[in-house]
């Protein structure tokens, strides 16, 4: 009777992944390596763009630097966007974010969730993870690429004891809700997100 229970929960999950769309069993492997290519691409771009700026920007102070990821890490997302081009979306998220405009929907706490179980259990941080997502009657690829905390970002999110008070504030007043804190050196910290649709891998 469990047994037969069970099987059915089984069914029922694997039936809701499917009908969201999260399956990556039906690709063929021509195109998981397209979306890998195009994928890997585009958050190594973001992530040079981020933090080319970000290192400059600390060198005038880590107040200074607050004001490039508040205010310009958006359109510097943008910027890389236009020079992917044909519709490719990307964005940063985390299960403890700053700003709430970064929070993960459903699909993308899904991809963090595969990637906290890894971590979970002591197995190695995987790649990437790829899913296939219907938005308005259009299919997307999300490719998405793991972040991990390095002693450069601990200034913005290490320990709140170590943290600068003046940056404290500066924060506090920023993001009221702040939860990206309290951080260690290679904890895992988030994901880049990249939204792929069909026809870009063609
Ligand atoms: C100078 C301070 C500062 C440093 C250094 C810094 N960050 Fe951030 N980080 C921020 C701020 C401010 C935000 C909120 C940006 C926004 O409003 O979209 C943020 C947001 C993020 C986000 C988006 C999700 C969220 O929490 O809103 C990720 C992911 C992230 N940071 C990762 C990193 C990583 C990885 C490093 C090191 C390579 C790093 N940060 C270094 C200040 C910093």
């Amino acid at each position: 009777m469990k047994k037969i229970l069970l099987t059915a929960v089984a069914v029922g999950i694997t039936g809701f992944l499917y009908s969201c769309g999260v399956k990556t069993a039906d690709m063929s492997p021509e195109k998981k390596a397209k979306i890998e290519e195009i994928g890997e691409t585009a958050s190594k771009k973001l992530l040079k763009t981020l933090k080319g700026e970000l290192i400059e920007a600390l060198k005038r102070g880590p107040l200074h630097a607050i004001d490039v990821c508040s205010k310009k890490a958006i359109d510097l997302t943008k910027q890389v966007e236009q020079e992917l081009n044909r519709g490719i979306k990307i964005k940063r998220t985390s299960f403890k974010y700053r700003n709430p405009k970064n929070a993960p929907d459903e699909y993308e706490k899904d991809a963090l969730a595969y990637f906290e179980k890894a971590i979970k259990e002591k197995k190695p941080l995987p790649k990437f993870y790829i899913q296939k997502v219907k938005e308005n009657g259009k299919t997307y690829y999300r490719y998405y690429k793991p972040l991990k905390v390095m002693p450069v970002c601990l200034t913005c999110h290490g320990k709140l004891q170590n943290m600068d008070p003046k940056l404290q504030t500066k924060l506090l007043k920023l993001y009221p809700q702040d939860k990206a804190v309290n951080y260690e050196e290679g904890d895992f910290r988030g994901v880049i997100r990249v939204s792929i649709p069909e026809d870009a891998l063609k």
